[in-house]
């Protein structure tokens, strides 16, 4: 079985004054609160088990918005993550609730837009390994970097590195094999102090278990005061041409 994360923690502090109230994930992106779209995206995929990590002082709102999960078809389960210490902790957190499944996780500011049956398919037919999803942008320097050898076969992924090897980022969704749970104990924090994901993704790439697709969708992260409004604005877009067709 699959189950689902959304990574929704950390302080937002780039965000103030609006993150001084409430979660970076609860801003309104058009006319949904953020999180509703990386929801969306594992229901769309036909995850119903999910797990939601949120930071301590902020789990009442996500309750009051989210509840059970009753109201999406699915069932909610709310984990705290003290501090802001990794993505990969999500695995550590979420140890008990993944059991013997597999797990996606997605983080609660990434949009996906545009292309649900490339991002179902990718998830259900899913086999084993992890499996990410890259996406071509024009400033990688903010994210994890794929690097290609000459056959376009994954060498490294970089976490934002100065110099890009290429211009596709990794996307804030991942699909892992149990074997996750152990792989994210056995990582070191990085120099920043924290749990890398992209450390967790080069120990899979490391015993061949990695695979990077190119995923050709709306991609928005709203991470910065631009950012969230282009999602809004793009949302707004995507609405329109949609009732339009
Ligand atoms: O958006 C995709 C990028 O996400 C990837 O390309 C990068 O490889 C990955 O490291 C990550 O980079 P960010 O700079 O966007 O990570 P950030 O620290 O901003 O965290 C992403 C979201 O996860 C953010 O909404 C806050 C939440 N978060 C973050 C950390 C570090 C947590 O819930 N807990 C945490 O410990």
């Amino acid at each position: 079985m699959m189950k689902g994360i959304i990574l929704a923690g950390g302080a937002g502090t780039r965000l103030h004054p609006l993150t001084k109230i409430t979660s970076k994930q609860l801003l309104p992106v058009y006319d949904r609160p953020m999180i509703y779209y990386p929801l969306q995206t594992l229901l769309d995929a036909g995850i119903r088990e999910i797990l939601i990590i949120v930071a301590p002082d902020r789990a009442g709102d996500f309750l009051r918005l989210l509840g059970s999960g009753k109201e999406f078809g699915a069932k909610f389960t709310y984990e705290i993550q003290d501090r802001p210490e990794g993505l990969a902790q999500a695995f550590l957190i979420g140890k008990t609730f993944i059991g013997d499944d597999n797990v996606t996780m997605i983080l609660g500011d990434n949009i996906f837009l545009g292309n649900e049956t490339f991002l179902l398919n990718a998830i259900t037919t899913f086999a084993g390994g992890a499996r990410v999803f890259a996406k071509e942008v024009p400033d990688p320097e903010r994210f994890g970097v794929v690097e290609f050898d000459a056959h376009m076969r994954v060498v490294s992924i970089e976490e934002k590195p100065r110099v890009p090897k290429s211009r596709y980022a990794v996307t804030g969704l991942y699909v892992y094999d149990n074997t996750v749970v152990e792989r994210a104990a056995a990582l070191k924090p990085s120099a920043r102090g924290e749990l890398e994901i992209t450390d967790l993704n080069n120990a899979y790439l490391r015993d061949h278990q990695l695979e990077v697709c190119l995923y050709d969708g709306f991609w928005l992260d709203t991470g910065t005061f631009d950012t969230l409004l282009d999602a809004g604005i793009t949302v707004r877009e995507f609405r329109r041409a949609q009732t339009r067709s």
